[in-house]
């Protein structure tokens, strides 16, 4: 079984910010989980590095785009090695393999007559890179993000999008493609509504990919970004690699990108007869007050404070916790604070800390033998299955939610037991009972807060790669098992 999940390539004209790094820490979660579940999992995500607005970026800090690009594209790198990233590839759109992909589908595409020349007359959005359709001629606005926009005319090539209006309409209403369900109806009544052809070629624009024909177009960069799907996954170049992993078993997105992944990805695969993704799951926005977390807006929030404050994983879990997947939510350190003192450290912290201080002094640090309550062995299992039908289904915060119910057991059967009260009985089976219920917790966390798991099993005795597979829900050891060193990993936050 294969898993190919993607994250939307992010501009280079910006440093990452919480929305970029919620986006890639959810794809994390998945690629984590299904590797987990026995999956062969290729986790692809990168960097869009074409095209005006980065042009003009680089030219406000006096660089050229390239140098922009590299400098940016590796701060993207290390902060996905610093919170733990498990992506498979890093692409770039400036990579010589990727341009040599996209040049071989603009031929592949004007060959099958999916693309004619003509003109171009109308308004292009820089910041958003889109050709827009406006009210007012005279004081001409981008309808998404109300900059002013450019009115463009030249000749260019057109991709027949028009051409694919019925076949879109039926793969969005009868496909499990568009995620959350709710996001529909908004896009069928946009390409009801009437879909026009596509420019994709740049007569004006210097920082693209050249076309593959006589005249001297840049290619148009959405057009070019997209693509990475494919030339990531080995289109055109790796053909084993590619027949293994196609089509996209997940691909995530913020709302913001759904038309173009929606309908122009979508369109570019039917003109290329190519499977369709199975799902494109859009997320909603971090907000604060009514507004969306951008660098444009001046509002960004950046995870290097969150992760010097609280942790790494902290911020993992804040963000796949704190809101339903697919909805907005306000980002704020208060929300924050509540969460990790709340969940983190009276729930987890202290569950971990009292059972692993009981088993030390009273059975010096070796866990008791004999039998495991069934109570603990029942709920852990079915929590398993309500847990993975959440997962699977992208509801992240839902599936945090089942693993809650584990550790809320666990904390009161403890405090019912009470093993540290002279005279209770059973006190071997509690606390080896709660240990593999903590065990069984931390494989469940793993795919949200993997380097903490990491030190928890370890404080508990056991290896690392009894982690990462969800046969070991269960699981019993053979031989005694000595805890190790133990220290607090979650400290109150005043
Ligand atoms: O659109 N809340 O790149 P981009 C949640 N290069 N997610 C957010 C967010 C927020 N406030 N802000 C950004 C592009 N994101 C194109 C994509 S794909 C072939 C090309 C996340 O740098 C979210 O995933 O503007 C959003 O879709 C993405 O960052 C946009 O990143
Ligand atoms: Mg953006």
């Amino acid at each position: 079984m294969k898993f190919y999940i993607t994250t939307p390539l992010y501009y280079v004209n910006a440093e990452p910010h919480i929305g970029h790094t919620y986006t890639t820490v959810a794809a994390d979660c998945l690629a984590r989980f299904y590797r987990m579940k026995g999956y062969d999992v290729f986790f692809l995500t990168g960097t869009d590095e074409h095209g005006q607005k980065i042009y003009e970026a680089a030219q406000k800090e006096n660089l050229t785009p390239i140098e922009l690009a590299d400098r940016v594209s590796e701060t993207f790198k290390k902060m996905w090695e610093k919170i733990n990233i498990s992506y498979d590839r890093f692409i770039r759109t400036t990579e010589r393999q990727h341009e040599e992909v996209v040049k071989k589908v603009f031929k592949i595409l004007l060959e099958k007559g999916e693309l004619y020349k003509g003109e171009y007359r109308g308004f292009y959005c820089v910041h958003c890179e889109s050709y827009v359709n406006v009210e007012d001629r005279k004081n001409p606005i981008c309808p998404d993000c109300k900059r002013e926009v450019r009115e463009i005319s030249e000749i260019s090539y057109f991709l027949k999008l028009s051409k694919y209006q019925k076949q879109l309409e039926d793969l969005i209403e009868n496909s499990e493609m568009v995620k959350p369900d709710f996001r529909k109806n908004e896009i069928l009544n946009f390409i009801k509504s009437g879909l026009n052809d596509i420019s994709i070629t740049r007569k004006n624009v210097v920082w693209g990919i050249e076309s593959p024909i006589e005249e001297k177009y840049t290619i148009y960069v959405w057009f070019d970004a997209l693509l990475n799907y494919l030339s990531g996954i080995g289109y055109l170049h790796d053909e084993e690699l590619f027949e293994k992993y196609w089509p996209p078993d997940v691909q995530l997105i913020g709302k913001d990108i759904m038309r173009f992944h929606y309908i122009i990805w979508p369109a570019v695969l039917f003109a290329l007869n190519l499977p369709q993704p199975k799902k494109i799951f859009a997320h909603g926005w971090w907000v604060l007050g009514k507004e969306k977390i951008s660098k444009s807006k001046g509002n960004v929030i950046l995870p290097q404070y969150f992760i010097d404050e609280y942790g790494v994983d902290p911020f993992r879990f804040f963000l796949l916790r704190e809101i339903p997947f697919g909805l907005d939510g306000e980002f704020s350190e208060e929300n924050f604070k509540k969460r990790y003192n709340s969940d983190l450290v009276n729930d987890f912290g202290n569950l971990i800390n009292r059972t692993l201080n009981l088993i030390e002094m009273k059975f010096n640090g070796y866990v008791p033998e004999g039998e495991i309550d069934e109570s603990i062995m029942k709920i852990s299992e079915d929590i398993y299955k309500n847990y993975t039908i959440k997962i699977e289904n992208l509801s992240l915060s839902e599936g945090i939610e089942e693993i809650w119910k584990l550790l809320i057991f666990l904390n009161k059967y403890l405090d019912e037991k009470a093993p540290w009260r002279e005279g209770s009985i059973d006190v071997e089976k509690t606390l080896l009972s709660v240990f593999y219920g903590i065990r069984n917790i931390l494989i469940f966390l793993y795919p949200f807060i993997p380097q903490t798991c990491e030190k928890m099993i370890e404080m508990m005795g056991l290896e690392k790669n009894e982690l990462m597979c969800f046969e070991n829900i269960n699981k019993r050891y053979a031989g005694r098992i000595k805890i190790g060193k133990r220290e607090i990993i979650f400290y109150r936050k005043k």
